[in-house]
C-alpha cells in the first residue's frame, strides 16, 4: 500500500506537527507501506523529496533539512501524481490546527477520491472551532463550563457590550481563546478586566472568532477514542502539573510534567467517562479517532473541555500512550488500526 504523509502545515502548530512525523514516519512498517512523505510549509507549499528512495532520507532529514524538498511542486501537481498513481493507496494527514485539521484538506482528498486516516470534512471543522463545538455538546446535552461566543465585527460594533456581557455570565478568572486553534496557542487566563481586554486583543490575532470560558478548577482528564461506527474508548489518563494555566509552555517543554495512565479514578467514574467521551465523539460525526479532554472539578462534577481531531501523535504524546495502558496496543499497531479504519 501506497502511504501519503502530510505534515507540517500552514498552521501556528506546524512544529507540533514535525514532532509528530518524526515519530509516524520512524515507525512505520515499511515491508508492509511504501512511504510518501508530502512536507507542507508554513506557508502553505506541498513539497515532497526530491529523491524518495534515497535510503539515508531518515524522518529527522526530512523534517530538519528543507534542502530534500523540492518546494517548485504546486498541490495540484502532487496531487495529481497520488491520482495517477496505480495500486491501493491511502493518505495520513498529520496536519494541526487551521489549514489540515479543519477539513479542508479533507475536502480535497474527498474530492480526489483517496481515503486517508482520520475524521472527515464536518467533524474535522466541528472540532477545530471551538464555538461551533460548544454548541454541538450543547445540543447533545453534555456538561461544559459556562462559555460565550464572540466574532471580531460584534467585538468591534460594542466592546463595552461584549465586557459586560463577559463579566455578568462568565465572570472572573476566564479564559479567552480564539476559535480555531490548538496547543493552548493564544489563549489568556484573564482575572480582570484589563487583562480581559488584552486577552481579547490577543485571540483576535489570531482568529475572527473567539469563544471566553468560566474557569474549572480541577484535574486535567482525556480519554482516546477510535473506530468509524462503533468507535471504543481507552481507560482516561491524567497529566500531573502544578499550572494553573496549563499552556503551550508547559505542554511542550515542562521536564516534569507527567502522564498518569490510567488516571486515578473511581472506577464508576472511569466509565462514565468513557461513556461520555464516546457521546461526544459522536455528536461531532468523528471518525478514524480523537482525543477527547475533560475538567473534572472538586465536587467531581466533569466538564468537557473539548475535543481533537488529531491530537499530538509522538510516542510520549497522551493519544498513543492511552491505548498502550488500555490494551497493549504499540504505537505501530496503532498507526495499522488507523489506517485499517481509513480503508475499510
Ligand atoms: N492540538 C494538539 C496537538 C493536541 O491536541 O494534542
Ligand atoms: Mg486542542
Amino acid at each position: 500500500t501506497k502511504l501519503y504523509v502530510l505534515y507540517g502545515g500552514k498552521s501556528v502548530e506546524h512544529e507540533i506537527s514535525l514532532k509528530t512525523a518524526v515519530t509516524v514516519l520512524g515507525s512505520i512498517d515499511e515491508s508492509r507501506f511504501e512511504i510518501y512523505p508530502v512536507y507542507i510549509t508554513r506557508e502553505g507549499l506541498w513539497c515532497t523529496p526530491e529523491q524518495l528512495t534515497q535510503k539515508e532520507l531518515t524522518a529527522e532529514h526530512l523534517i530538519a533539512e528543507p534542502k530534500f524538498h523540492d518546494p517548485a511542486r504546486s498541490i495540484g501537481e502532487i496531487l495529481s501524481g497520488v491520482m495517477a498513481m496505480s495500486g491501493a493507496k491511502v493518505v495520513l494527514p498529520l496536519l494541526h490546527g487551521p489549514n489540515g485539521e479543519d477539513g479542508t484538506v479533507q475536502g480535497l482528498l474527498e474530492l480526489l477520491n483517496v481515503p486517508y486516516v482520520g475524521n472527515g470534512v464536518l467533524a474535522s471543522a466541528l472540532t477545530l472551532d471551538k464555538a461551533m463545538s460548544k454548541h454541538v455538546l450543547a445540543q447533545a446535552g453534555i456538561h461544559q463550563t459556562e462559555y460565550l461566543a464572540c466574532r471580531y465585527e460584534e467585538w468591534r460594533t460594542d466592546e463595552n457590550m461584549l465586557l459586560l456581557k463577559a463579566e455578568e455570565s462568565i465572570g472572573y478568572p476566564c479564559y479567552v481563546k480564539p476559535a480555531s486553534l490548538g496547543s493552548s496557542i493564544g489563549i489568556s487566563r484573564c482575572t480582570n478586566r484589563v487583562e480581559l481586554i488584552a486577552g481579547i486583543h490577543e485571540a483576535f490575532s489570531y482568529d475572527q472568532k473567539l469563544v471566553i470560558e468560566r474557569e474549572v478548577i480541577g484535574r486535567e482528564i482525556q480519554v482516546a477514542v477510535m473506530g468509524n461506527g462503533k468507535p471504543v474508548a481507552s481507560l482516561p489518563g491524567e497529566f500531573i502539573h502544578d499550572h494553573i494555566f496549563f499552556n503551550y509552555e508547559s505542554k511542550y517543554m515542562d521536564k516534569r510534567l507527567t502522564m498518569s495512565i490510567p488516571a486515578e479514578l473511581p472506577e464508576d467514574l472511569t466509565q462514565g467517562i468513557r461513556t461520555l467521551a464516546i457521546q461526544a465523539y459522536q455528536a461531532h460525526g468523528c471518525e478514524g479517532l480523537a482525543r477527547v479532554d475533560f475538567f473534572l472539578d472538586g465536587e467531581g462534577r466533569l466538564y468537557l473541555n473539548e475535543i481533537n481531531a488529531l491530537p499530538g501523535f509522538t510516542n510520549f504524546s497522551m493519544y498513543p500512550v492511552m491505548w498502550e495502558r488500555t490494551d497493549g496496543t504499540s504505537y505501530s499497531e496503532l498507526i495499522e488500526h488507523l489506517i485499517g479504519h481509513a480503508i475499510s
